[in-house]
């Protein structure tokens, strides 16, 4: 795949710099969802077993180069410790890690605080990320979710010592490559969401390369205004108009199905259980919204997952948030998940609140690849090269 990996390095008796996301949740001074700290587990084990002592760099918030004590990783420490099954030891300033203490001599696994605290970190500074390469020997990048940022612990430090990739970052790389460029086909991809304008590099990649393209959310009556339907009160980029147009003209010449609402689900509030009806997309009322797809849209949806046998899927189709505008969002991930349970489809989903919505409609057990990717994975499916992962590959 063009880069290396633990199995290509001597970990005996070196100190690993590991770059892992640990960028979790947290509430009232506890992680709440710890799914990114459980999936380094592999890694730091196998450096362990390799006879390396793991050195973890990660990031927390976005401190913007300042000591900020709200965003100290301390508060990850008995999530690390639980997963890891080991105690991890937090060094609080880089000159303690550079003083090299007795303490750092006896841990198992060492962790540096917040590495954004320090300017270097986001300026990708040279002399920053010389620094931190002079703490260990190999560099190991963990962290796919973070490699969309070109910075000192992501992309710098990466040019200062033999690097490589690790467990998860290796996972998510060849989930990724196996979805989107050596796919089975057809590929069809779901992207829903609020704004055509925060997707628009992610669309105009995505016509050219898929042969089905579900879209949902509020980006869908962006599209349909675009198509002179009156969309009434619902979410939409008016100003759009004229980009869906060329977009949905791109779809055209390059073979790729469009897939919009056909039917909807409307309410005059936007609320849990609040009264709703389902109509053609063309006799939207003008005082209404469009909260979900309807159940003809969910039925063409599921039609064409089951011609598919590749599936990417980035935002929900509806206002997931609230019941029951979560409907069509639940129908379409379960289709998916039993698809993919059967072994007839490869669907891998990422993006922010993707995760969120497949683990409510309790699906992403079954998709083939779940990415813990948010801005990553989007910058990956607009076909953009990740610096981190880039850096992997010189
Ligand atoms: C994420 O949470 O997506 C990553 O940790 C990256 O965080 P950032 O958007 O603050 O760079």
């Amino acid at each position: 795949m063009g880069w290396k990996t633990l199995d290509d390095m001597d970990l005996a008796g070196k100190r690993v710099l590991t770059r892992v996301d640990i960028n979790v949740p947290v509430e009232d001074g506890r992680v709440t969802d710890a799914t990114r700290i459980e999936r380094i587990v592999p890694t730091v084990r196998d450096i362990l077993e390799g006879g390396g002592t793991p050195v973890l760099i990660a990031h927390f918030g976005r401190p913007k180069g300042k000591v900020v004590l709200d965003l100290s990783l301390r508060v990850t420490l008995p999530a690390l410790e639980e997963a890891l099954g080991r105690p991890v030891t937090l060094i609080e300033t880089l000159e303690a890690a550079e003083r090299d203490t007795e303490e750092a001599r006896a841990a198992d696994i060492l962790l540096l605080e917040n590495i954004r605290f320090h300017p270097g970190e986001e300026a990708n500074d040279p002399d920053f990320a010389e620094r931190l390469a002079a703490l260990g020997d190999v560099y190991c990048n963990d962290a796919f979710s973070a490699s969309h940022r070109a910075h000192a612990s992501t992309e710098g430090i990466a040019h200062h010592l033999p690097s490589c990739a690790g467990r998860l970052m290796q996972a998510e790389l060849e989930a990724l490559e196996a979805a989107l460029s050596h796919p089975a086909r057809p590929l069809m991809a779901v992207v829903g969401g609020a704004k055509v304008s925060t997707k628009l590099d992610l669309l105009s990649n995505l016509v050219e390369r898929v042969d089905m393209l579900v879209i949902g959310g509020g980006m869908a009556n962006t599209f349909l205004a675009a198509q002179g339907i009156d969309v009434g009160r619902s979410l939409c980029e008016h100003d759009m108009a004229e980009t869906a147009r060329e977009i949905a003209a791109k779809a055209a010449r390059s073979g790729c199905e469009m897939l919009l609402p056909r039917d909807v689900v409307v309410a005059r509030e936007f609320k849990e259980g609040a009264p709703h009806e389902i109509v053609r997309v063309e006799d939207c009322p003008q005082d209404a919204m469009i909260l979900d797809a309807g159940p003809d849209s969910v039925a063409h949806i599921q039609q064409a997952l089951d011609r598919a046998h590749t599936l990417i899927w980035n935002g929900p189709l509806g206002a997931f948030e609230i019941a029951p505008f979560d409907t069509a969002t639940n129908a379409a991930a379960a289709h998916a998940a039993g698809l993919s349970r059967s072994g007839k489809l490869v669907s891998v989903a990422g993006g922010g609140d993707t995760v969120a919505a497949l683990n409510k409609a309790d699906a992403s057990e079954q998709f083939t690849y779940i990415s813990t990717a948010g801005g990553a994975f989007l910058e990956w499916m607009e076909g953009k090269t990740l610096p981190g992962v880039a850096a992997l590959r010189a």
